[in-house]
């Protein structure tokens, strides 16, 4: 049978050296888990029900999940649905709808895109991607074109 007995010193540092690995690991795992990006998360769907017919108004949108990424659905002055990626082509801020001006305003950098998607003014590079509306029964289906 093994009967060795700790000296106070030996007690010591054991507990020392447990602590300090206890520490360490409390310190490394977080800061991995925030270097390290989590495996890639996309939901890749084709089509989604953004709205119900009559929830909006002319002059109107909506902002909904499409997949994982944000899409805004629009109703314009004229009556018109349409549908686009919310996700700005400058730095991916999510882009709302102005009422007033009846354009899609990125309020990161002062961004506009008109009615189609196409840039107006501000720093985006490229349009916003066009998504296709459809009206099924009381459903406002938005899918990829
Ligand atoms: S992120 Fe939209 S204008 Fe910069």
């Amino acid at each position: 049978m093994y009967n060795k007995k700790f000296t106070r010193r030996e007690l010591l540092n054991y507990i020392i050296g447990v602590s300090g690995a206890a520490l360490a690991g409390s310190i490394i795992f977080p800061t991995l888990k925030y270097i390290i990006p989590p495996k890639g998360t996309d939901v890749d769907i084709s089509k989604v029900t953004a709205a119900k017919v009559g929830e909006l108004p002319p002059n109107s949108a909506k902002v909904f999940r499409f997949g994982n990424k944000p899409a805004i659905l629009v109703n314009t002055p004229q009556g018109v649905l349409k549908a686009f990626t919310a996700v700005c082509t400058h730095l991916n801020c999510t882009v709302q709808y102005s009422q007033e001006a009846s354009y899609i305003l990125c309020a990161c950098h002062n961004g506009h895109f008109d009615l189609n998607g196409k840039v107006i003014s501000g720093p985006p590079p490229k349009p916003l991607e066009e998504y296709k509306v459809n009206v099924t029964g009381q459903d406002i289906i938005v899918s990829k074109v």
